[in-house]
């Protein structure tokens, strides 16, 4: 079974068709630049013109979007266009495009494949992925089974929303030493660690490769493991949701 999976992200749109058996891009993946202002319409012409550069691809559309999606409307839009607020993407992307496409959270995206093909594969109880970017997602799985929007990285810890204090933007932001982010990231996870007693953390977005600088860092009881899949977990996890919901 195939599937095309689209990760759309803050500076680039990246796609390709995957092979859902192995979890393998079936052709080499394609990268555009995100438009400047990124509202659905703009998005939607960069879909079409992604789709286009694989005329043989077919079955159904996985997309990411940064901000919480229920039954194919997007409903927040903390890094990203507030246009994004109340669109109907499934249906505005399933017009543009002519095939039939599903929308889903990034991190819920990268959550399903690194359970299937990654890090987390065949792993059972709670896992929480968390991923360390511009903000930060989260991904709850039990079992394999997704609980979609969990947005933990919105949660508020001593006064502050964690997202701004502990993504990897900030880190960059604020110039932080290793050391200075991974107390930021210890807090972060001990607060999750108290809420939801995972059996796993999975740590993914791109900073995820220096996990060596700072995993050890991170001072919590739960094992703490990067993400494996890296910069393939969206649109891999994108084309797998949309195959679940194919109709
Ligand atoms: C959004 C989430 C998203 C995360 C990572 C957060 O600001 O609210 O929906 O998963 O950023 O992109």
């Amino acid at each position: 079974m195939r599937a095309f999976g689209i990760d759309f992200g803050g500076t680039g749109i990246k796609g390709a068709p995957v092979d859902l058996d192995n979890g393998e891009f079936a052709a080499e993946r394609v990268r555009i630049k995100t438009p400047e202002k990124s509202t659905p319409k703009a998005v939607a012409e960069v879909f079409v013109e992604l789709l286009g550069r694989f005329p043989e691809s077919d079955g159904p559309v996985g997309v990411t979007v940064p901000g919480v999606v229920r039954h194919g409307v997007v409903h927040s839009a903390a890094n990203i266009d507030d246009t994004w607020i109340g669109t109907d993407a499934d249906r505005l992307f399933t017009e543009a495009t002519g095939r039939e496409v599903h929308v889903v959270n990034d991190a819920d995206a990268a959550g399903l494949a690194e359970v299937r093909y990654g890090a987390a594969a065949g792993r059972r109880g709670l896992v929480l992925l968390t991923t360390l970017g511009t903000g930060i997602g989260s991904a709850l799985l039990h079992d394999g089974v997704l609980v979609p929007n969990s947005e933990l990285g919105h949660l508020e810890i001593d006064g502050h929303v964690a997202e701004h204090r502990a993504a990897n933007s900030a880190r960059e932001r604020e110039e932080l030493s290793w050391e200075r982010w991974a107390k930021r990231l210890t807090a972060y996870y001990r607060t999750l660690e108290r809420l939801f007693s995972p059996d796993l953390f999975l740590v993914g977005g791109g900073v995820s490769k220096d996990w060596p600088e700072f995993g050890h860092l991170i001072e919590i009881d739960t094992e703490i493991i990067p993400a494996t899949l890296l910069n393939k977990a969206g649109v891999v996890g994108a084309a797998l949701y949309a195959s679940e919901l194919h109709s």
